[in-house]
């Protein structure tokens, strides 16, 4: 991409945002940026988005990848304010373990699962990094739009293949990247960025910035095969069902009929 570029983006799973200005990946550089923002912005701006949803018209109520998970060691990256885990409480698995970048988020999800009677391992860690999580332990690892913000994928998916039992499940969603490359304008869908650029960029939301890049869907694959990991299944389209009972005439709303906005893939460690 042009150094100089500045485009219009969406973040996560809505429509355009904010204007994204190209930069160089420094890793630190990224942890403090995007710690802040969590800290600061948190989901006020961008919204939460935990299960059952995966995004904004895909529900593990109608997918269940998860299956049973009573008993079951679950780990999520990227806990945000810890809902998720609650979902998985409730439903009665055994242990419950998050990692996540933001201090703020961390102690939003101790006091969220403090307050449902549910006990669980939080830790504040950047997911690329050894944090001290236990080894061959997890039957499940998940995360609901946190893996993209990664500045490592393939070590991410190397580490958290290693927390995994033998067979044990990988499950995560994020924005789709088709989603991140088109915008709704004047009730058309044009093409704003080139699929296959990967550069990182920053965006100003609100007073705050993040920092990412968008990946392709095969980048997210080949990491995955690389990592010792099969994938048991994708999932793409919006569900015409939760988009019927939201009765939501939005830009968005319009694109997530024509187009991915959100992928999910259940993979196995092998
Ligand atoms: C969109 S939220 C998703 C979390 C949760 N599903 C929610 O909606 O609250 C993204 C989360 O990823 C965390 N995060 C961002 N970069 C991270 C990193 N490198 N390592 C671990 N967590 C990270 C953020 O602090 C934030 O809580």
């Amino acid at each position: 991409m042009n150094k100089d570029a500045v485009y219009p983006t969406n973040i996560i799973g809505a429509g355009e945002v904010g204007r994204a200005i190209s930069v160089d990946m420094d890793q630190n550089a990224v942890y403090q940026t995007n710690s802040f923002y969590w800290d600061t912005k948190g989901n006020d701006f961008l919204g939460a988005i935990v299960l059952p949803y995966y995004g904004a018209y895909v529900s593990e109520e109608k997918c269940q990848l998860f299956g049973d998970v009573s008993g079951k060691r679950m780990l999520e990256i990227g806990c945000g304010n810890g809902q998720s885990l609650q979902y998985h409480g409730e439903r009665k698995a055994s242990e419950l373990w998050g990692v996540d970048l933001s201090e703020k988020q961390i102690e939003k999800a101790k006091l969220q699962l403090k307050t449902c009677g549910l006990s669980a391992q939080l830790l504040c860690s950047p997911m690329e990094e050894e944090c001290g999580l236990p080894l061959d332990y997890f039957d499940c690892v998940y995360s609901i739009y946190a893996i993209g913000w990664t500045t490592d994928l393939e070590g991410t998916f190397r580490r958290i293949a290693s927390y995994l039992k033998k067979d044990g499940v990988f499950i995560f969603s994020w924005s789709h990247p088709i989603h991140k490359c088109v915008a709704a304008e004047n009730n058309r869908l044009a093409f704003k960025k080139r699929y296959f650029d990967e550069s990182w960029y920053s965006v100003s939301l609100d007073e705050g910035a993040l920092t990412l890049s968008d990946r392709k869907l095969s980048t997210y694959v080949n990491a995955l095969a690389k990592s010792g990991f099969v994938i048991e299944q994708m999932i793409e389209e919006s569900d015409e069902d939760i988009m019927q009972s939201r009765n939501d005439n939005s830009d968005f709303a319009q694109k997530a009929k024509m187009l991915p906005v959100t992928f999910v893939i259940k993979a196995r460690k092998l």
